[in-house]
């Protein structure tokens, strides 16, 4: 028996989820059917959209079963295969779950990737995957910014937030990024080349909006949202006239235990006729390659600065899902199995 070592769900988590929402379990590695991979999960990417996904509530993806391992996108080597298309060893990245082996019907998500040409095999996780291209669509398709646009972002030095910043400043724009403290935004400034840094850190909507318009004297003509709350409000004041907000996530609101509180400044984006766009990153899977091979190019450049933040163990599972929430991640949240 090949044992399999999973990270499960036990009970749904109300507000902040908690070490006894979680187990680890050891169960025999799954069969094949036929058509299908197993595979042998080597990384596997902690997202803030987990949080969504241990919820049993309407979604873009069904809610993780209790008792079954927490979903999350893998970068892993074929173990075995049923599959002509695939043999063993073959590198692959794909929707799976945070354990040792996954079954995996090819199709959709689930691909093969080239680790010869990229430093590390991480990369598929961070810059060339979902989280790079969700910086590279969403600004650029969503966003839509034009030379000389300024270009707020909140979530700055996370993993999207930091690729974002350096997207639009390729780009040519002026670039303002939000995070949570002095260090982060020190940061923001000295390794994504952010042209100014705000710390949302104890402001409330007014005073973190006359930070923004003082870091944007120009005002603000795209908005690449990743926190939602008083950040997006302080955000929307500081609009220009047919401004874009690219909504790409709001998770300050994630944990919150009373529904989320929603933007209250909707009003700006009348008077100002801005628009505001949700976006998946999902929609732009038949364009990925294309994508990827902008930020890959990019990378070996040296435009693009990548920072992941790896925690060893599938032990640390909770501790490091925990740091997308305290902000304690320092770039891709990353967890080696
Ligand atoms: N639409 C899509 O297809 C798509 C795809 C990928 C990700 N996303 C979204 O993109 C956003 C960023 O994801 P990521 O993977 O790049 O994570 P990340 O930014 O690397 O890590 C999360 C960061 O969020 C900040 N944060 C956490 N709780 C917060 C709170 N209550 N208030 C304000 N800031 C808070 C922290 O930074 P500070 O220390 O600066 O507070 C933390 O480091 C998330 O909203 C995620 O859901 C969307």
């Amino acid at each position: 028996m090949i044992a399999n070592r999973r990270f499960t769900l036990v009970r749904r988590p109300h507000g902040l989820p908690q070490p006894a929402d979680f187990a680890l379990d050891e169960v025999a590695a799954p069969s094949l059917a036929e058509g299908e991979i197993l595979v042998g999960n080597v990384y596997a990417s902690l997202d803030p959209a987990i949080r969504g996904w241990l919820d049993d509530l309407p979604s873009y993806l069904p809610p993780v079963a209790l008792g079954s391992p927490v979903h999350a996108t893998t970068v892993g080597r074929v173990a075995a295969t049923r599959n002509a298309a695939f043999a063993e060893g073959d590198w692959v990245v794909g929707l799976n779950a945070i354990e040792d082996f996954s079954v995996a019907r090819p199709g959709g998500f689930l691909m093969k990737i080239d680790t010869d040409t990229v430093a590390s095999p991480t990369h598929y996780l961070s810059v060339l995957g979902a989280v790079g291209l969700t910086a590279y669509f969403g600004l650029i398709e969503i966003g839509r910014p034009q030379p000389g646009a300024t270009v707020l972002v909140s979530g700055a030095a996370g993993a999207v937030g930091s690729l974002v910043g350096q997207i639009a400043r390729i780009l040519g724009c002026r670039t303002v990024g939000i995070a949570g403290g002095a260090e982060k935004c020190r940061r923001l400034i000295e390794d994504y080349g952010y042209d100014a840094a705000v710390d949302y850190r104890g402001l409330d909507t007014q005073a973190l909006a006359s930070r923004i318009a003082a870091a944007a004297p120009q005002g603000v003509d795209v908005i690449f949202e990743n926190v939602g709350g008083t950040v997006l409000d302080a955000g929307l004041l500081c609009l220009n006239e047919h401004a874009r907000v690219a909504l790409c996530g709001l998770i300050s609101e994630y944990n919150s235990t009373d529904g989320m509180t929603g933007a209250r400044n909707l009003w700006q984006l009348v008077v100002k006729t801005a628009t505001i766009s949700g976006f998946l990153v999902k929609e732009f899977l038949p364009r990925f390659a294309e994508g990827a091979q902008v930020m890959s190019r990019w990378v070996a450049e040296g435009r693009l600065r990548v920072d992941e933040h790896i925690e060893d163990g599938i032990h640390q599972a909770y501790p490091a899902f925990m740091r997308l929430f305290e902000g304690t991640n320092q770039g891709k949240m990353i967890l080696k199995l």
